[in-house]
């Protein structure tokens, strides 16, 4: 730790990608303040300063190539500055990283974050080290994420991903899927709810294909315990993959007031031909079966998707049947992305990124015209209803308003009536955008 003499140095971390990323900020967070860093307010307060990173399309990649340049500069200004460089994008570029930027001191990918002082003390002196291996053995067990008395939390139930979707750097990131012992989930549910946690997100790139590795314990069984164990605390769950998505585990969310009735369910294309070429693992009526299983079971359930368009091979055809699916299905909301090919997948080695970038942008604007339009419907539909809304925070217009999410996910901005952000309140709905709903708190 330092002394008073010493004065100690401190760190700010840049989160960029998924929850998955966010939670590992977390750790990072916790290990090297068990070595006496000290976090800043701010990157212009901070000594160490870290980029988190995501490579899952290619303006990821160009975002961080931005912000190293900017470092850079920072750099100049500030002699003892270092700047390190984690998560994905390290992972997925190697040794190679060091090559974008001269302001980077070290590397670090995603099953390494406990050699981060060491990497530190190293860059003090010098030294430009990376530290990329994969270890599946390391789940970050004993690592308090340091979320005590925060209103929502992260949970990890499992690393890594063994999908191999043909678009996907995933399983090149973050390696073997493995997931967490049942009863340490379960234990940290139970402190986060004890402490006053109001609402718990199950972490994993296909969280339902979890298995405990030391009873063969599924999603659903996790699920079910963890609504269990945390009755008054709202449980959310993502990412869930078409291919297992069963009854059982339908019906457990039915069966618990506390999970939320949202699934995000990505389906990335409605086209049989692109659900292959990507290695989906399902076909397009298996999906609808699906939706349809999962709706019987849960009335009033949101749906929500990611869609990419223009993947290899992919024809007017195709596109039009994702139009079609989306018409069908009527999501309630959608992240809608153009294919960007990732060196080293499956599709990067096997498949020509033969869609013009033109005709890309076009099909994925006509996804995002006809979500946004779909999306205004919903949202319209639930003007004059009151749902409840945990409050996250202020809203980012006004202090007199707060911002929370209904337990389908929907955002709400509203008159905050007294209450602060942690208070779970009904709202009456006044108004409605395709991606916000606007309300006040029913005093009734
Ligand atoms: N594990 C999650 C997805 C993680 S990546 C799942 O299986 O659903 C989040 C989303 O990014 C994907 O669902 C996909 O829609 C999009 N995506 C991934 N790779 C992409 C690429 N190469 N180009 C464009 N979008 C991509
Ligand atoms: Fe990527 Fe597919 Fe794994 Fe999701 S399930 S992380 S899209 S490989
Ligand atoms: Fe991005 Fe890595 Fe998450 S590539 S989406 S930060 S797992």
């Amino acid at each position: 730790m330092s002394t008073g003499e010493q004065r100690a140095i401190t760190f700010y971390i840049h989160t960029f990608g998924c929850q998955m990323n966010q939670a590992d900020s977390g750790i990072i967070t916790t290990i090297l303040r068990n070595e006496g860093y000290l976090s800043a307010a701010s990157e212009e307060d901070a000594g160490i300063i870290l980029l988190n990173t995501c490579a899952v399309r290619e303006n990821a990649v160009d975002r961080i190539e931005n912000y190293l340049q900017h470092l850079q500069g920072m750099k100049k200004r500030n002699k003892g500055l270092l700047v390190g460089v984690t998560g994905c994008i390290p992972q997925y570029r190697r040794e190679e990283m060091f090559t974008v930027s001269p302001a980077i001191d070290f590397i670090a990918g995603p099953d390494t974050y406990r050699t981060l002082p060491a990497l530190v003390e190293q860059a003090q002196r010098g030294a430009r080290l990376a530290a990329l291996d994969f270890n599946p053995a390391e789940m970050y067990e004993g690592i308090d994420p340091g979320r005590q008395g925060s209103t929502s939390a992260f949970v990890p139930v499992m690393r890594g991903c063994d999908n191999m979707c043909a678009f996907c750097v995933v399983p090149f990131t973050r390696g073997r899927e493995r997931s967490h012992a049942f009863s340490s989930v379960i234990g940290e549910i139970r402190g986060l709810a004890l402490s006053g946690c109001r609402e718990i997100t199950l972490l994993g790139q296909n969280v339902n294909s979890y298995l405990d590795p030391e009873e063969g314990r599924d999603f659903a069984d996790l699920l079910a315990a963890a609504g269990h164990e945390a009755p008054d605390t709202r449980i959310r769950f993502t990412t869930s993959h078409p291919k297992d998505i069963n009854e059982r585990l339908v019906s457990t969310i039915a069966a618990h007031g506390n999970i939320c009735n949202h699934i995000h369910l990505p389906v990335q294309s409605g086209s049989n031909a692109m659900l292959g070429l990507m290695n989906r693992g399902h076909s397009i009526e298996e999906y609808r079966e699906k939706i349809g299983m999962i709706r019987s079971i849960i009335p009033g359930v949101a749906i929500s998707t990611d869609i990419i368009a223009g993947f290899c091979r992919e024809t007017e055809e195709d596109h039009t049947s994702t139009l079609r699916l989306l018409s069908d299905v009527r999501f309630d909301s959608a992240f809608m992305f153009f294919y960007s090919t990732r060196p080293g997948t499956l599709a990067a080695r096997t498949l020509a990124d033969d869609v013009p970038e033109a005709l890309k942008k076009r099909r994925l604007q006509e996804i995002i015209d006809l979500q946004n339009d779909i999306s205004a419907g919903i949202y319209r539909a639930e003007i004059g209803t009151v749902v409840e809304v945990l409050a996250e925070s202020e809203s980012r217009r006004s202090s007199s308003q707060l911002m929370g999410r209904t337990g389908t996910n929907r955002v709400v901005v509203f008159d905050r009536e007294g209450h602060e952000p942690g208070d779970l309140v009904r709202v009456r709905i006044t108004g409605a955008t395709s991606a916000t709903l606007t309300g006040e708190a029913d005093l009734a």
